[in-house]
């Protein structure tokens, strides 16, 4: 039985960066594809940006490979990161060979807590002048993703992990959040240190090399990886998982590129090392590593896209990587 994929390029970009992925992916594995829509433009047509249709796909898919949405992102992104169940989102970032960057020693990833934090949408207007948020965190939240970074330096061979937080400040919330996740580093023998999350945004800008996993709540790991794509030559680099228990949902870190939509030069590597994640989630570690070393080779040698200095289309680029795969 193939493994069936849901397909949803979104808006913008998306449109340009997940077929030329799926082309890819094509020349490597033979899955099923249901493809599924969401974002702005179905948001205009029908009213709604994230259709049930594409709810349930996403839900029963043993993966979804997403591309990126636009105004209504929140409101679609956010439901289905739900429907997967997904409690961390995963964001690599390292140099490439080829690829300038600010940051030449950055190989760092980040596992960003995905369900709560500022982010779990409790906000109140509670008059004309006051407006408010509540921030969510709880022990069991942070314990499964204390769990998680813990399985992922083992099974990485990573020497153990640096949790961003700002316990000093929110001491109750990031007091729970720090504390749990060490707990569980303690149960597990692994090695855990800390850091606060603006001196860390400091330190990453100057060094970067002094980090390898980083553990955050969600708007830390959303700010901090936007950061990372800055210091490794750009957001068309940066792929990303969100991970649940038995379904994920793959996707570039970055969005739907309004600017240079419709142009056919978006660049499709962080999509195309989205897709690589994804093969890695159901175990194809071998398709993994192919696509990921042909996007390296690609972006080493060329051709490549105007945001890397390159005036190659996005399909330029797709055949490039269909060539030099095995
Ligand atoms: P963006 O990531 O779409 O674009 C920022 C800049 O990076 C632009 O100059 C764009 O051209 C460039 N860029 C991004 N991806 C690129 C690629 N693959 N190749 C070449 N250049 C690339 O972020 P922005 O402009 O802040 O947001 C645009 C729209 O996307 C907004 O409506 C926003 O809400 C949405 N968005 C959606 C996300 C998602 O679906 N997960 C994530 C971030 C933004
Ligand atoms: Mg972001």
């Amino acid at each position: 039985m193939n493994e069936r994929i849901a397909v949803l390029p979104g808006d913008g970009i998306g449109h340009e960066v997940v077929p030329a992925t799926l082309r890819v992916l094509d020349a490597v594995v033979d899955f099923e594809y249901d493809h599924v829509e969401a974002g702005d433009a179905v948001a205009e047509r029908t009213g709604a940006p994230l259709p049930e249709e594409t709810l349930e796909a996403v839900s029963t898919a043993d993966a979804t490979l997403f591309g990126a949405t636009g105004e209504t992102s929140a409101d679609v992104i956010l439901p289905l990161r739900e429907a997967v169940d997904s409690f961390v989102n995963i964001r690599p970032a390292r140099t490439h060979p080829g690829v300038d960057a600010v940051q030449p020693d950055t190989d760092i990833v980040i596992l960003r807590e995905n369900t709560e934090g500022v982010y779990a949408g409790i906000e109140d207007r509670l008059s004309e002048d006051v407006s408010t948020l509540t921030r969510l965190v709880t022990q069991s939240a942070s314990r499964r993703l204390g769990e998680f970074a813990c399985e992922y330096v083992e099974a990485n061979d990573h020497d153990g992990f640096t949790i961003a937080h700002k316990n000093n400040v929110m001491r109750v919330t990031d007091g729970l959040f720090v504390d749990t996740i060490e707990e569980v580093a303690t149960e597990h023998g692994v090695d855990v240190d800390d850091a606060y999350m603006d001196a860390m945004a400091t330190h990453l800008a100057m060094d970067p090399s002094q980090y390898d996993v980083i553990v955050c709540p969600n708007l830390a790991g959303d700010v901090l990886s936007d950061l990372a794509a800055g210091l490794v030559g750009g957001l068309g680099l940066l792929p990303s998982a969100n991970v649940g228990s038995d379904r994920g949902i793959f996707e570039p870190v970055h969005g739907c590129a309004p600017d240079i939509a419709g142009e056919g030069v978006a660049n499709p590597a962080a999509t195309m090392f989205s897709a690589a994640m994804l093969l890695e989630f159901l175990d194809y570690d071998s398709e993994a590593d192919a696509v990921r070393s042909a996007v390296e080779s690609t972006l080493e040698d060329g051709p490549r896209t105007p945001d890397l200095g390159g005036s190659a289309t996005t399909d330029d680029v797709a055949d490039a990587v269909i060539d030099r795969l095995p």
